[in-house]
């Protein structure tokens, strides 16, 4: 096993909280020395299509951190060298493993026992994917920069997860997307600093401190009465 990572310090902080024996800074040398079957490709979104088209060129499998491209020329050149080279890859969505999205899809569809499968028809999906690790116009990501975290921040960088939990549970494909899209924020503060996904930068991390939520839960109490409650 062994990791690649283009700053130096974070890759040998890395290996030591990951008990990875080799590090990298370089993905293709990785590729060349370590003829790995398989690469999780965990870097911004504006590096996943060339890092992939390398890892399957390699023959390795790749198995690429959501969204897979820029755009759908990306995705779709991808998909067809994968295709073409009868290799296997994969698209990271991994509130696919949410206990509570596994069940909702298993009282859709599980055949485990008669409790479950018997949800019946559903007729409306209804949902939101909430994130409030970027509220202040001090917060501040390469996600926000379209060059690196695509055009459609919100529709591919984070909607991709919302449209690929509910098509697991309902087992129905969305077709079309029907979109009426607001910049909450213009104009945003970038530190000279590089920062953490999920750190925000000093002057919001200073106010509430670095902040991991739950993001998918069904319902909860609000104000005594039992409200719905989709993120
Ligand atoms: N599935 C999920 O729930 C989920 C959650 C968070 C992030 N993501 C995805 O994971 C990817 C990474 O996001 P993040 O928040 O961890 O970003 P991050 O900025 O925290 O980390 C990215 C790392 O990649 C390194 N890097 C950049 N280019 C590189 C290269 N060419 N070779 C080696 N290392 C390189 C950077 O130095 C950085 O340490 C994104 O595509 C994001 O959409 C998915």
């Amino acid at each position: 096993m062994a990791l690649s990572e283009r700053n130096p310090e974070a890759a040998r902080k890395l290996t030591e909280e990951l008990c990875i024996p080799t590090w990298y800074t370089d993905y293709k040398e990785m590729l060349e020395k370590e003829k790995p079957d398989v690469v999780h490709i965990c870097t911004p979104n504006n590096t996943h299509f060339q890092i992939a088209r390398d890892v399957i060129e390699s023959g390795a499998f790749a198995y690429c951190e959501k969204p897979l491209g820029m755009d759908s020329k990306e995705t779709t050149e991808l998909a067809q060298m994968v295709i073409a080279r009868g290799t296997k890859a994969g698209v990271n969505f991994n509130y696919r493993q949410n206990a509570m999205v596994r069940e909702m899809h298993e009282r859709l569809y599980g055949e485990v026992n008669d409790l479950l499968g018997n949800a019946g028809e559903i007729y409306a999906v209804r949902g939101h994917y909430l994130q409030d690790w970027m509220m202040y116009d001090t917060d501040y990501n390469w996600r926000v920069v379209p060059e690196l975290g695509g055009v459609s921040r919100t529709i591919a960088d984070i909607g991709s997860h919302w449209f690929d939990t509910v098509q697991f549970i309902t087992g129905h494909m969305i077709t079309k997307v029907f979109c009426d899209m607001q910049t909450v924020i213009p104009r945003r503060k970038k530190p000279t600093t590089q920062v953490r996904t999920f750190c925000g930068s000093g002057h919001g991390l200073r106010r509430r401190g670095p902040l991991r939520a739950a993001q998918l839960r069904p319902f909860r109490w609000l104000g005594g009465c039992l409200e719905k409650y989709d993120r």
